[in-house]
């Protein structure tokens, strides 16, 4: 079985509460159930880990190195500007996709810019909650 990781990155353990105008009303632990369910119905497994510290996303996704088939992050943040974030992913050589829950290129000028973008597989930006899902299935379709 196929077996993918999930990143949340910094702040959203507040989704829910935080902007909701920007981010909705949905909350980590029900973006993950949704994920947990798609992945029950395609046939691979999911484990979950969000955090707030650039490093501890960068152990975790070497920690996904011979272990893991692909990765889903969602970097926040440091999507924009995290070099460190963005070799770790190189670095790893697995398929990753990135994924935000708004449309970033619609946003502040400096949202636009991923500096994760060129080393991940795909981008999935500004379709909400649903923006996970279309990730894992992309990501599910691409590993088998
Ligand atoms: C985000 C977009 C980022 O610009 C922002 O810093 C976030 C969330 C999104 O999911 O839309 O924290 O990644």
């Amino acid at each position: 079985m196929r077996h993918i990781v999930v990143i949340h990155g910094p702040n959203l353990n507040l989704l829910g509460q935080r902007e909701p105008t920007v981010y909705g009303t949905v909350t980590l632990a029900e973006i993950n159930q949704r994920m947990q369910e798609v992945a029950d119905s395609l046939g691979v497994s999911v484990d979950f880990f969000q955090s707030n510290s650039e490093g501890a996303i960068i152990d975790r996704l070497h920690a996904a190195m011979g272990r893991a088939d692909g990765v889903v992050i969602n970097p926040g943040a440091y999507t924009h500007y995290s070099i460190a974030l963005r070799d770790a992913v190189a670095a790893i050589e697995l398929p990753v996709v990135e994924v935000h829950l708004s449309n970033i290129h619609a946003r502040e000028s400096f949202r636009s810019e991923s500096v994760i973008a060129p080393v991940a597989v795909g981008q999935i930006t500004g379709f909400g909650p649903v923006g996970y899902e279309l990730a894992l299935r992309a990501l599910a379709a691409k590993l088998s």
